[in-house]
């Protein structure tokens, strides 16, 4: 596996594995890969003949007071992980090789609708700077298809909604949560949190998990399903940010008639925030 750095290296190494025939697979990541990760290499290595993985950290994503300065950067034990998975080609840009004239100046993409609420609420301009870099990869790369996890739900949403609306040619493809054996979903900030912060963070899933169970049996007031399952949150030690039970294809509000439902929620644990999600499919009447 290749680690390329520029524009021109990226472009040189998939325009020859074109040439060869092959469809090009994509993972965009921002490092300090984890078995969630593998899980969507592996993915894009079953569905496509030469895989692309980047590795950026995007300051656009990120708003004042995150975590940007001390998001982890592990990259050698990364390439390790890519190359254990069959990734092809590693793309490791520096933040000029994607942002050459600053970012005050970027052309920016808004994706309205889906990146309303929820985390695009909670953190103004997330999706903004995840729909631009993205846009700017699939152009660097230009893939057939690219993969991302359903962990990340909201985003998922506006990638589609993305790829739809400016007509691009790649399919994406959503890769399911990948779990500690306790439930927690995997995710590079679990490594923020301390001995008893990891020991309470499997709370976040249950609580998520005891809202599916109230809805498979037929429980329908979404306010007290929502209140409950907060109150455990709160028990368990985190500080909750939102809980929301949303249709699951076009992440509106559920009504009382949806059948396919996702229940999405961010909760901070002491200064870390976690989400998560569950989709829950519920038989028709
Ligand atoms: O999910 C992530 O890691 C990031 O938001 C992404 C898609 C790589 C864009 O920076």
């Amino acid at each position: 596996m290749n680690t390329v750095k520029t524009l021109r290296d990226l472009r040189a190494a998939v325009a020859q594995a074109r040439a060869e025939g092959k469809q090009i697979g994509f993972v965009p990541t921002m490092g300090n890969l984890h078995a969630g990760h593998v899980s969507l290499v592996e993915t894009a290595v079953q569905r496509a003949d030469f895989v692309v993985a980047s590795i950026f950290v995007n300051p656009l994503q990120f708003g004042a007071g995150e975590d940007l300065a001390s998001y982890p950067r592990t990259l050698a034990a990364d390439q390790e992980k890519l190359l254990a998975a069959g990734c092809h080609l590693l793309f490791h840009p520096d933040v000029a090789e994607i942002y050459p004239h600053g970012m005050a100046d970027q052309t920016r993409v808004i994706v309205p609708g889906v990146s309303e609420g929820l985390c695009g609420a909670s953190r103004p301009g997330h999706f903004e700077g995840v729909a631009t870099v993205v846009t700017k990869l699939f152009n660097m790369v230009q893939p057939d298809l690219a993969v991302f996890g359903e962990k990340d739900y909201q985003q998922l949403a506006v990638i589609r909604a993305l790829v739809h609306d400016l007509n691009m040619p790649i399919q994406i493809i959503g890769a399911p949560t990948q779990r500690a054996e306790d439930g927690l979903a995997l995710s590079s900030r679990n490594g923020y949190l301390d001995a008893a912060q990891r020991a309470a963070a499997p709370a976040l899933y249950r609580s998520l998990q005891g809202i599916a169970s109230e809805l498979q049996r037929g429980a329908r007031d979404y306010p007290r399903l929502i209140e409950t399952a907060q109150r455990q949150q709160r028990d368990a030690g985190f500080v909750p940010d939102y809980l929301e039970i949303r249709n699951a294809l076009s992440l509106r509000p559920a009504q009382l008639d949806d059948r396919q439902l996702v229940v999405l929620t961010a909760a901070h644990l002491g200064s870390t925030r976690l989400i998560d999600n569950l989709l829950v499919e519920l038989p028709v009447q």
